[in-house]
């Protein structure tokens, strides 16, 4: 069984779009309310939730996540920065578990892996501070061997692999091949490492049929795609179809 987290992330950015200036995240007006698309997403078999807080706030804010927070079903992914800032927000709140990701203010959305082999002193620090603390840290990460490597070695209990790349290839067959392959002895590598190993970016209702081959995958972390397709179909349909995609003989 593949499990499939959501991220919606993309539902705090059509609120945004309108009401960034509103004092309130929800209610009256002001919509979407992200908590509430993570509420249904899990009522239609959403195995966790994902919410990246950035340091600009662009999207999701601190309200969202804590008021999902009260009401939640299944399990809080707080995707993050390492910044100081970021690691206090996440050992004062407590969620399920912590993604790493790098954040450039200029991009659109995360682009890149982390760089834990470059940054092993920062690395050890921060996935240690919240590991004491009970919370299981994922690296986002591309599939290199040195960058999985060095998330076993810091610590880190998980790691995301970055689809990015392989989703972009999709229309070519040889880097896609490549792609895959790339995904795929990573996940071993990582299965060897002792790692979770999970993976996302890109994913969408087309080529998760490719994805899912990727067995060893503990959990895919799915949100544009599912948040676009609920335009027309409703965040539940949207998320029960994304999750029968990832599990077709079950
Ligand atoms: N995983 C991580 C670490 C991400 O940063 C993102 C994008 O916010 C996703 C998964 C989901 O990517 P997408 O929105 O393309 O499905």
């Amino acid at each position: 069984m593949i499990l499939l987290g959501v991220n919606v992330d993309h539902a705090a950015t059509v609120r945004q779009a309108r009401y960034r200036d509103e004092p309130n995240t929800f209610g009256g007006f002001v919509e979407p309310d992200p908590a509430e698309i993570a509420w249904r997403s899990e009522e239609a078999g959403a195995d966790g939730i994902t919410m990246h807080v950035r340091e600009d706030r662009r999207h999701v804010q601190t309200e969202d996540v804590e008021r999902y927070m009260e009401n939640k079903r299944t399990r809080l992914n707080l995707e993050m920065s390492w910044a100081e800032e970021m690691v206090d927000y996440a050992l004062r709140i407590k969620p399920d578990s912590v993604c790493l990701v790098p954040e450039h203010r200029e991009e659109v959305t995360t682009e890149g892996g982390l760089d834990v082999a470059g940054n092993r002193t920062k690395a050890r620090e921060v996935t240690s501070a919240l590991v004491d603390a009970g919370i299981p840290v994922s690296m986002f990460i591309d599939p290199e061997s040195s960058q999985l490597e060095a998330s076993a070695e810091v610590g880190a209990p998980w790691v995301e692999l970055h689809t990015g790349s392989f989703a972009q290839a999709w229309f070519d067959q040889e880097a896609r091949t490549r792609e895959m392959e790339a995904l795929r002895s990573g996940m071993t590598l990582g299965v060897e490492l002792g790692l979770r190993v999970n993976a996302g970016h890109g994913i969408n209702y087309d080529n998760v049929v490719e994805a899912r081959t990727l067995d060893q995958v503990h959990e895919f972390n799915i949100g544009h795609s599912i948040i676009s397709r609920s335009l027309f179909t409703g965040i539940e349909e949207a998320v029960a179809s994304m999750r029968a995609s990832l599990n077709p003989d079950s």
